[in-house]
């Protein structure tokens, strides 16, 4: 299927969505896992392409991956000091989680490793990882001059060292490589970000029984010996999933949903904040820990929406929701800016630049970009045209919500939202 079309919405969203697994959390579950030495009963995986790729990499190093069930998962590991050497190349695919983890899992290992992935993943930066890593001792080579895919592990000489980093981007993903690096190292690792991002990595490291302090926005962990993994991890919902119909409920007038089993993360729920903050009707409801994250049920109710303005200082809290909030931005009254965004150029496509050339196309005049900030105008009249995905799900998802909601819309290569939504087209068609 290279097109989908789009509908326009006819009357109000109803129903009730039960929102796939985390896939931040999906990932790290097998990950780390796959590092213990009993076995692990996950639930609520998310079964999609990123987590998948996660899995098979784990496989691959010798782990036990036991699928009982679509989202529901045995896995046992040799221990912390037990992956193997894998027989061939490692397809990373599309996620950039998977690689930049990876890379700190295997930075300490006595063997090396060989990444690889799509085309998207060929484009990202991993020197930020890369660069850190060398500095513990790590020898990671990659191409042009060790920043990009296809990347090579070395086994180091040493010990890996214990640092302290000031990163200059808020990034879990870097975060988590140097932390997951520390476990091994013969000193303690301190991350120091500029803004506090998603802490996933610290949370289920603690659970598994590693020494973690956290103090404002830094991060240290000590050496580990043995991980004491957990009998079973259930994965809360995705929030970045639910993203998609908590701007849909918003905007199509007439709407009434219930997102059941959202993770409410405060280090994830910056887009609660910038609904509210638009006028956005969301009632946060039974509030519970699920294997040890914050959960809750979210109703959303359409409502009036008003521009608002935000910058660098929330964007970790909600990085992956800056497509969609933009569609809940050209459907409210007045301008929406957003500054300090420019880690959106560095996502599966550079997604600032992708929002300004697909949402013109269907609201012409309505979005503007320079350098790391995004302006939308809100309540410019909508057309309907054909859009680009770029391969990317988090746009295809966003470019959906946006055609439904406006004029409908022909979407070209719809079929990334496999990536983290396999169930999204599906779910769309059953609020219609
Ligand atoms: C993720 C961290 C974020 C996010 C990505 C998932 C993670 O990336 O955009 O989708 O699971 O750690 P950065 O760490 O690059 O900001």
């Amino acid at each position: 299927m290279d097109k989908k079309k789009i509908a326009k919405a006819s009357g109000g969203l109803h129903g009730t969505i039960d929102i796939p697994g985390d896939k931040s959390i999906s990932h790290r579950s097998v990950m780390f896992s796959a590092l213990g030495d009993t076995p692990v009963h996950i639930t609520n995986f998310l079964h999609a392409q990123d987590c998948l790729s996660t899995a098979a990499c784990m496989k691959s190093l010798g782990a036990e991956v036991r699928f009982l069930n679509e989202g529901e998962l045995m896995v046992t590991g040799h221990g912390l000091h037990g992956l193997q050497e894998p027989a061939g190349i490692i397809d990373a695919g599309n996620s950039g989680t998977t690689l930049r983890l990876m890379m700190g899992i295997l930075a300490p290992q006595p063997f090396l490793t060989t990444f690889t992935g799509d085309a998207s993943l060929h484009h990202r930066p991993m020197g930020r990882v890369i660069e850190p890593l060398t500095r513990m001792g790590a020898c990671i080579y990659g191409r042009q001059q060790n920043q990009k895919l296809p990347i090579t592990v070395v086994p180091s000489a040493e010990k890996l060292h214990g640092i302290t980093y000031q990163s200059p981007v808020a990034s879990a993903q870097v975060k988590s490589a140097l932390l997951l690096a520390g476990m091994y190292a013969d000193g303690n690792t301190t991350v120091i970000e500029p803004f506090r991002s998603r802490d996933h990595t610290e949370q289920m490291l603690e659970a598994f029984g590693a020494e973690v302090e956290r103090e404002g926005n830094s991060v240290t962990i000590h050496p580990v010996r043995t991980f004491r993994t957990p009998e079973s991890i259930h994965v809360p919902g995705d929030i970045s999933s639910a993203a998609y119909w908590l701007v849909a409920g918003s905007i199509v007038p007439g709407s009434s949903l219930l997102l059941n089993h959202v993770g409410v993360n405060p280090t994830r729920t910056g887009i609660l904040d910038v609904l509210k903050a638009m006028g956005a009707k969301l009632e946060i409801r039974n509030r519970r820990i699920s294997g040890g994250e914050e959960a809750a049920d979210i109703r959303v109710e359409s409502s009036f929406l008003h521009g608002v303005s935000f910058g660098a200082e929330i964007m970790p809290r909600l990085i992956d929701e800056i497509p969609i909030i933009a569609v809940a931005a050209l459907f409210a009254d007045g301008d929406t800016v957003i500054t300090g965004a420019g880690e959106l150029r560095v996502k599966e496509t550079d997604r600032l630049q992708a929002i300004v050339d697909q949402f013109n196309q269907l609201a012409p005049g309505a979005a503007e970009g320079v350098e790391d900030c995004l302006i939308i105008h809100g309540g410019r009249p909508l057309q309907q045209a054909e859009v680009f995905s770029y391969d990317d799900h988090r746009m295809a998802m966003s470019l959906a919500v946006l055609g439904m909601a406006g004029e409908g819309a022909v979407l070209r290569r719809p079929e990334c939202v496999n990536i983290s939504y396999p169930q999204f087209y599906e779910t769309l068609a059953g609020l219609c």
